[in-house]
């Protein structure tokens, strides 16, 4: 990963920790968030999906800045995008059986493509060879499969005449001078393009029906000229519109309005490892992660996470109170490729075994110290603690430490098949079987008191 990557991905990191503030753009109660947002608490894991005419190039989503390319060079993108094989009702079911409750699909990424018919552009899917609205085929079939739908909608916009130069501009990059930056800027204007911002926004949150999320992406170099801030989308007045479009919807943090407390209705921490999830204990979050170093489809990226990585993912996600989405890049011709499909079957493999240590779950209450090497998940309507065994203990004998008098019932959750045990002075010791369950992650589930 290049330093500019890394500093970009510090800020957004930094950013969704930043102090709680308390200037408010909304008057909405914590009660009334809490009651919009709760399929989405509840569900925990949806699928990202990053799909766009850099699919083609097959070598990451900023394929255009990573190699400076000019409009022009980026052109044959477009003109050969043939998504044959598109079928959003197979991804729909792919998602649906992996144990994904919602979706998020780029609409629009940095390089400023549109996979929906916009009428403040050419530059969309239904001009390529594809001649469809790619955004709508995908919200028919993701709703018609009882999953939530989400927008990604990219701020950055690499396209746009009116888009202005900043630090990670394709343009920009073999030449910072002060000079160049004047150069290319000629004739541009923020102000024109905040109007297309608003139009396409309005666009997607009136033209599909009920949207469940928008994932705007992103704001960056508070400190810095070269960056680009709330003041530059015209994010207070942008998010009010899309909260009188969509009054239920939920909006994530990257629009830059870190000031206000209601600026975002969840951080969404990037690619952290799962030792950094705990510092989100108490916030509404989201991660967003890759299957492998790469959103859009990267062919010879070979980086991917284990299964055992993936589900140690969605259980920590879980077990410090927050949501994972997961991120499908699908190919130039419309299909997940056999290691995202691959990926997928796992986690339907272990969800269908488990996902009810993963809906309605949250971080256990203090008093359950999480045992050796496991993680703790808890639902708190139906009093059931869920304990995750990342590493199958040796001895198959399983101390939980402080447990005595606090149990009911102890089973394992995908045979529901009796776990005996023993209470020893304040502990109690759970004896499993010799052979590990064929789960990668095998799970404990506690009837509680
Ligand atoms: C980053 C990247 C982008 C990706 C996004 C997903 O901000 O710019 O390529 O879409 O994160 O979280």
């Amino acid at each position: 990963m290049n330093k500019i990557r890394v500093l970009l991905i510090a800020s957004l990191l930094s950013g969704s920790l930043a102090q709680a503030q308390t200037k408010r753009i909304f008057s909405e109660s914590a009660a009334a968030k809490e009651q919009r947002m709760a399929w989405w608490t509840n569900d925990r894991f949806g699928m990202f999906i990053h799909w766009g005419i850099y699919s083609m190039a097959a070598r990451h989503e900023w394929v255009k800045h990573n190699e400076h390319m000019t409009n022009e060079e980026y052109q044959k993108y477009f003109n050969f995008f043939n998504p044959d094989e598109f079928d959003p009702t197979t991804w729909a079911k792919q998602a649906k059986a992996a144990g994904m409750k919602y979706a998020v699909l780029t609409t629009k990424h940095h390089d400023g493509f549109c996979l929906f018919d916009s009428k403040f552009t050419d530059y969309k899917a239904t001009n390529t060879p594809a001649h469809r609205d790619l955004v709508r085929e995908y919200v028919n079939a993701f709703r018609a499969q009882g999953l939530k739908v989400g927008f990604y909608y990219s701020l950055l916009d690499w396209h746009h005449p009116d888009y202005t130069m900043d630090d990670v501009h394709p343009l920009t990059q073999t030449d910072t001078s002060q000079a160049n930056y004047d150069k290319l800027n000629k004739g541009r204007d923020m102000r024109k393009y905040r109007q297309y911002l608003r139009d396409q926004i309005t666009e997607l949150l009136t033209n599909y029906g009920k949207i469940d999320v928008l994932w705007l992406d992103w704001t960056w170099g508070k400190e810095s000229k070269r960056g680009k801030h709330a003041e530059d989308w015209g994010a207070v007045e942008l998010i009010k519109l899309v909260k009188k479009l969509q009054p239920g919807i939920l909006v994530n943090n990257r629009l830059g309005l870190d000031d206000y407390e209601d600026g975002g209705d969840f951080v969404t921490p990037e690619q952290v490892s799962t030792a950094e999830l705990a510092k989100y204990r108490g916030k509404t979050w989201e991660t967003c992660q890759t299957f492998s170093g790469s959103w859009g489809y990267y062919r010879d990226e070979n980086t991917w996470k284990t299964d055992h990585q993936l589900l140690d993912l969605l259980i920590t996600s879980t077990a410090n109170g927050g949501n994972l989405i997961l991120n499908v890049g699908p190919t130039a011709r419309g299909e997940f490729d056999y290691r995202a499909k691959n990926a997928l079957d796992s986690l339907s493999y272990w969800m269908h075994a488990n996902s009810r240590a993963i809906y309605n779950c949250t971080y256990a209450p203090d008093e359950y110290k999480v045992p050796e090497n496991t993680r703790l998940t808890y639902n708190k309507a139906t009093r059931r603690l869920y304990v995750h065994l990342m590493e199958y203990p040796e001895g198959h004998t399983l101390v939980l430490p402080g447990y005595k008098d606090k149990i009911k019932y102890v089973q394992f959750l995908h045979d529901a098949s009796e776990i005996k045990s023993k209470s020893e002075g304040d502990d109690v010791t759970l004896f499993l079987p010799e052979r590990k369950p064929t789960i990668a992650i095998p799970v404990i589930e506690i009837i509680l008191k």
